[in-house]
């Protein structure tokens, strides 16, 4: 199956102005280069150019789920004086928060609010992507990325016994980049592209636009309730559908998942060992009105995550560390992951940055492709942080005995054994020098390590490779045996 897919894909539609600018690299190796809309060859029927939209047309807000914590033991804050009538909306409302409750409120509470907050979260109301945006991601380098998970979901589905009808969930498809890609990859493959209806959980309502746009939807438009409208993909004539979250999608049929960049994005806790034993790192406002890190005096509800995750890990690994973070969303996303996979059959795809085991300080801010500080004006950066795939591991054995878990592998070896080097040279032999360059930054960008040797062009702008810092694990249902290219010849971490 896998080389007949790579053999019936063998021309190339580059897409959209890229800012080569990646997550988790830092700052002085960002590559900022413009990719022009090129359709080098006519991939399929379709070519998976996006052009940019405007991103302040908000107009589905979402509820704000917040986490509730017991302050009682906190101690007494000193009062807080009017803010500035120069405090942006989400800084307003994050020090009101902090004000109401009477004291600071955790790091995953301010995560929260300041990715999803409907109304001035960093991801509710503009494209947050590309050259005028703050980060890129794989799928926005290379049309590679998403033709290869295109390849790896075939792949399962073949493992699956080809089912007629298969829900296929992204979670937080960004842009839509990916599964445009993925499904204009997949099109010559009738039977699969057949069995699919494809499920988009994303609480963006602006990223719920483009994604409408960039698989080339048709039908009717994403709006106010888009919780199940009936829009179909033009590339492979699936239906799509939206979902602020992944509860919402309809269950009862096999299920392929992808999450690419997601968990990441989730709020995480941190912790601090301090002379009393673990205290969770708060947020609070300091009398100039700033914001600052403050540690909580007593145990808080988010503990019990501690303890959970440190039960999972060694003493000797405890041992040596000074901060933890936990992800309780990650952790209860996993295990209804592992339910839908465990009772529907199946089984889901995680890539993303990470550690095979507990992460100690890993959250950071990025602006306009720049780590910056992540309290200095909240909502205008994004905040993510490194994934734990053992409590991914963990979360999802604990949730259902009817799945198995494979890696994390890393990246390069994942994207190796699809098949991405003769995807690249089958590229390349239909494109000019110009493109040719880009395909190999490209290429270097999504499995190299470090930074890439050929390059030419300034030294700031040096590609810097994502091989070995993402990850890949996938939970499947038992039944499917284990999916591509998880098998013993590839090492898993
Ligand atoms: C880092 S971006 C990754 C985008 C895409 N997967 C890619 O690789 O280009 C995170 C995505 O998840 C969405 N997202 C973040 N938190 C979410 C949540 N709690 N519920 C639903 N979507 C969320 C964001 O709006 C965005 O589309």
């Amino acid at each position: 199956m896998l080389r007949r897919i790579l053999k019936s894909t063998t021309s190339l539609s580059l897409s959209s102005n890229i800012f080569l600018t990646s997550k988790n690299i830092s700052p002085s190796s960002f590559l900022t280069t413009t990719l022009h809309n090129h359709t080098l060859k006519n991939f399929s029927s379709s070519s998976s150019s996006l052009e940019d939209q405007p991103s302040n047309e908000s107009s589905q807000q979402q509820p704000s789920s917040t986490l509730s914590i017991d302050r009682s033991g906190l101690y007494n804050p000193p009062e807080h004086s009017h803010e500035p009538c120069s405090d942006s909306e989400l800084v307003k409302q994050l020090k009101g928060i902090i004000k109401f409750r009477g004291g600071p409120i955790s790091v995953a509470e301010y995560m929260e609010e300041v990715l999803t907050n409907p109304k001035a979260g960093f991801y509710m109301n503009r494209d947050v992507f590309g050259s005028g945006g703050d980060f890129i991601t794989s799928p926005e380098v290379s049309q590679m990325f998403g033709e290869l998970i295109g390849v790896w979901t075939m792949c399962l589905w073949e493992q699956m016994g080809q089912p007629d009808k298969v829900n296929l969930i992204e979670l937080g498809p960004g842009r839509g980049t990916l599964m445009a890609d993925l499904l204009r990859g997949a099109s010559k493959f009738d039977k699969f592209t057949k069995s699919l209806h494809v499920h988009m959980v994303e609480c963006s309502p602006t990223l719920q636009k483009l994604q409408y746009l960039t698989p080339k939807c048709a039908g009717e438009d994403v709006g106010e309730s888009s919780g199940d409208k009936r829009t179909i993909s033009m590339f492979v004539g699936a239906p799509v559908s939206w979902h602020a979250t992944l509860e919402q999608v309809p269950s009862g049929l096999p299920t392929i998942i992808i999450a690419h960049e997601f968990f990441d994005a989730l709020p995480i806790h941190q912790f601090q060992k301090a002379s009393r034993g673990w205290s969770e790192k708060m947020v609070d406002v300091a009398e100039d009105s700033s914001f600052q890190f403050v540690l909580s005096p007593q145990p808080t509800p988010a503990t019990l995550s501690l303890i959970k995750r440190c039960q999972w890990a060694a003493k000797e690994e405890l041992a040596k560390l000074e901060q933890i973070e936990v992800c309780p969303k990650g952790m209860e996303l996993t295990s209804n992951i592992a339910k839908r996979i465990g009772s529907d059959g199946g089984g889901a795809l995680i890539i993303d940055y990470g550690l095979n085991g507990i992460v100690s300080d890993s959250l950071q801010a990025i602006r306009k492709h720049k780590f910056v500080d992540i309290l200095d004006d909240p909502g205008s950066a994004d905040l993510s942080a490194y994934v734990d795939f053992a409590s991914i591991r963990h979360s999802a054995e604990e949730a259902s005995d009817n799945v198995s878990i494979h890696g994390p592998i890393i990246q390069s070896q994942f994207l190796g054994s699809l098949g991405i080097n003769f995807r690249v040279e089958a590229l390349v032999q239909n494109c000019n020098d110009e493109q040719a360059d880009l395909l190999r930054s490209g290429y270097w960008r999504l499995v190299g390590d470090g930074e890439a040797p050929f390059w030419e062009g300034p030294d700031d702008q040096t590609p810097i490779g994502m091989g070995t810092r993402y990850l890949a694990m996938a939970i499947v249902n038992k039944k499917q045996g284990v999916p591509v290219p998880f098998d013993n010849k590839i090492r898993h971490l």
